[in-house]
């Protein structure tokens, strides 16, 4: 029994004995307080019982849930009890706590476009405790995902072919911002082996077609959807993959897919398999970075 309350507490041993006397100290200072206490705020004999009954049964219920603070201090437990208390506290009373900003998986999009996709990710993820969408990151300065950026109040940089290519600077300034993963949502620069090397397995891409086709150096925007309606294909859709020292090429996530129908034109097949990305963009990245970041 022990050793299962051990583990479901997630403690070693020490830490659980410190606990098992901090709820031991706590109960029998709660015990003898709720005795003390009509006497201390001037109850007698003639105060009736159940004004009694009720200030005992205060400090029992609610004193209970401060000594054993004051308590677990004096033992070194204060952040166990402390999560204790807020777990009450949220069940019982609906109080949110923020989340710790520590525990968030912090993430940097890339985009070089309108941005659309960024933008279902904001939305998807706005409300979330455990991924933030802390940086985006453009290599354009006048493009619709900065003003994105700016309206959603999120940091943006707007970084420089030479340093991005030639320097380190860029890790640094991700790493101090504690960006855990990257997303490119239309960012169309290879990615150098120093970020690939930073962030292994922690980049990932969308591609506007079902990889290993029509993809490559090249291979973007319009240009995909040309070139599978030129193929005549009969499917097409979009490919979530991680990032490598290739275009469109690291390891498969997820796919998706849509029928091309003979009337399709190129724009329209961008317009279907754009309303793909933005269905499932934002959950497959958010079961990637859960999955992985554990
Ligand atoms: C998307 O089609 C994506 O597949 C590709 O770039 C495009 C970005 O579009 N990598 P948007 O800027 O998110 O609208």
């Amino acid at each position: 029994m022990f050793s299962s309350l051990k583990t479901k507490w997630k403690v070693n041993t020490t830490q659980f004995i410190l606990i098992l006397c901090t709820f031991a100290v706590t109960g029998s200072l709660t015990a003898w307080i709720s005795r003390q206490i009509p006497g201390w705020i001037g109850f007698t004999d003639t105060t009736p019982f159940v004004y009694k009954l009720i200030l005992r049964l205060i400090v029992l219920i609610f004193g209970y849930q401060v000594i054993i603070l004051g308590v677990s201090l004096l033992f070194g437990q204060f952040p166990f009890f402390w999560n204790y208390e807020k777990k009450i506290l949220k069940s019982i009373f609906k109080i949110k706590f923020p989340q710790k900003e520590t525990n968030i998986v912090q993430v940097a999009i890339f985009a070089s476009g309108g941005g659309s996709n960024a933008q279902q990710i904001i939305n998807y993820f706005r409300h979330s405790s455990q991924i933030k969408i802390a940086l985006i990151v453009s290599n354009k300065l006048d493009t619709g995902v900065l003003s994105i950026a700016q309206r959603e109040n999120i940091p943006s940089i707007v970084i420089d072919k030479p340093t991005f290519f030639e320097k380190s600077d860029y890790i640094e300034l991700l790493q101090t911002k504690k960006i855990a993963f990257i997303v490119l949502a239309g960012f169309l620069w290879k990615i150098p082996t120093s970020i690939l090397q930073a962030y292994p397995e922690k980049i990932i891409n969308i591609h506007p077609a079902l990889l290993p086709k029509f993809g490559g150096k090249g291979m973007y925007g319009i240009k995909v959807h040309e070139a599978v309606k030129l193929a005549g294909e009969k499917t097409t859709g979009i490919t979530i993959h991680l990032v490598d020292d290739q275009y469109d090429h690291g390891k498969t996530l997820f796919q998706a897919f849509i029928t091309i129908h003979s009337d399709d034109s190129p724009e329209n097949i961008a317009k279907k398999v754009l309303e793909l990305e933005h269905q499932h963009f934002p959950s497959v990245i958010e079961s990637y970075i859960l999955k992985t970041n554990t």
